[in-house]
């Protein structure tokens, strides 16, 4: 090959796969392949949205500063008290993941997580020459002790996805165990994407932690509960140190005026959120009631999410995912996490989810 060669490492980094969107032979599909919003978007976020098209023209607010505020404001309502002064907005929470590793790792360094932890750590950590490091989970959850055991004087990051992209989460105090047991150096970064869909009392999402420490940052997501995939947004809360860090790094209009007009109505309108959570709650319990019915293995999930096993040579999971496919109904297979057996599916509106379980069904007999 001629011409500039990238730096070292760079051609090995897998690429991220997303979930499929298209199945042959047919026009409109079932996704359940990447954990979107069952009910859509707010009508107020779309409205938000719209109202910005004879701005285009400008540049967004470099600050985000509207977005910041209400999302300080509706989660101090929410009896946590944020301040908008400690959040930076992003283009979805993987820029904010992948500034964060770019901001405090490099070669020689080591990026911790659990071994089915979001695949965008070990991808971020290749990225910048970091080393990314895996430690085992219990029960399909990060597992406290195993992740303390592999920090070293090399670990810059340890990431913990809370939920866990297998559908579990940590207990709030096992979470404050973990950052009790990592030095003040090492930066504990709790991946919340999926906490409006949290319905436990000991969960918890970072924020408590946040506040306390200087060296813990929780990031959230606009792209699930929200309904906002398309448009790119997430944001993370931090101590002063981190902010400022990100904020030196990130680009100077990272997030785009109609993203940030769509994310502040979005966030106002949490009964829309309330709607999404008692939606997902229903038709999550619907999918393990039939998958408990059908005899196929399932992680309990407190997400959007179900990870259901085909642990059968004979009915496997990449067999189920392309039977279902022929039927219009995407799945996600769990290969970047090493979890060939498995097939994760997202809680979609009522038909979508009977659809999925027909041609289930159907496979299995
Ligand atoms: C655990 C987890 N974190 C982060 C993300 C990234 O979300 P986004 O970049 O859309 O905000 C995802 C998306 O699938 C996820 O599952």
């Amino acid at each position: 090959m001629s011409g500039p060669t990238p730096r070292e490492g760079v051609l090995e980094i897998p690429m991220y796969v997303p979930g499929r969107s298209r199945a042959k032979g047919h026009e409109r599909v079932v996704k359940l392949s990447s954990n979107e919003s069952a009910l859509g978007t707010s009508d107020e976020a779309v409205a938000a949205y719209r109202a910005m098209a004879g701005e285009l023209h400008r540049y967004p607010d470099g600050a985000a500063a509207d977005l910041r505020e209400a999302i300080a404001r509706v989660h101090r309502a929410g009896g946590n008290a944020l301040d908008p002064e400690n959040i930076v907005c992003g283009e979805g929470s993987d820029e904010i993941i992948h500034l964060l590793v770019a901001a405090y790792a490099g070669p020689g360094d080591e990026v911790l997580h659990s071994t089915h932890g979001f695949v965008m750590y070990r991808l971020s950590a290749l990225g910048v020459g970091a080393t990314p490091v895996a430690a085992p989970e219990r029960d399909w959850t990060p597992d406290v002790d195993a992740l303390l055991e592999r920090v070293t004087e090399r670990t810059r990051l340890v990431f913990v996805s809370n939920p866990n992209p297998t559908g579990t989460c940590l207990p709030r105090r096992e979470l404050a165990r973990l950052h009790g047991g990592l030095p003040a150096n090492v930066m504990l970064a709790v991946d919340a994407a999926y906490a409006e869909y949290v319905t436990r009392d000991d969960y918890a999402s970072g924020i408590e932690l946040v506040g306390a420490a200087d060296n813990v940052v929780m990031t959230r997501t606009f792209s699930k509960a929200y309904g906002l995939a398309g448009l790119r947004l997430g944001w993370c809360y931090g101590p002063a140190g981190v902010v400022e860090v990100l904020n030196r790094l990130r680009g100077p209009f990272n997030v785009t005026a109609p993203a940030q007009a769509a994310g502040t109505a979005a966030v106002e309108d949490q009964a829309f959120i309330e709607r999404a959570r008692r939606h997902n709650e229903t038709w999550r319990g619907w999918i393990q009631d039939e998958l408990r019915h059908l005899g196929v293995p399932y992680i309990p999930s407190v997400t959007n999410f179900v990870c259901a096993e085909f642990p059968d040579e004979g009915r496997t999971a990449a067999a189920a995912i392309e039977h279902m496919a022929r039927d219009g109904v995407l799945v996600r297979d769990m290969n970047a996490y090493g979890l060939p057996d498995h097939v994760r599916i997202t809680v979609g509106l009522e038909e979508e989810v009977r659809a999925m379980a027909r041609s289930l069904k159907t496979f299995l007999e």
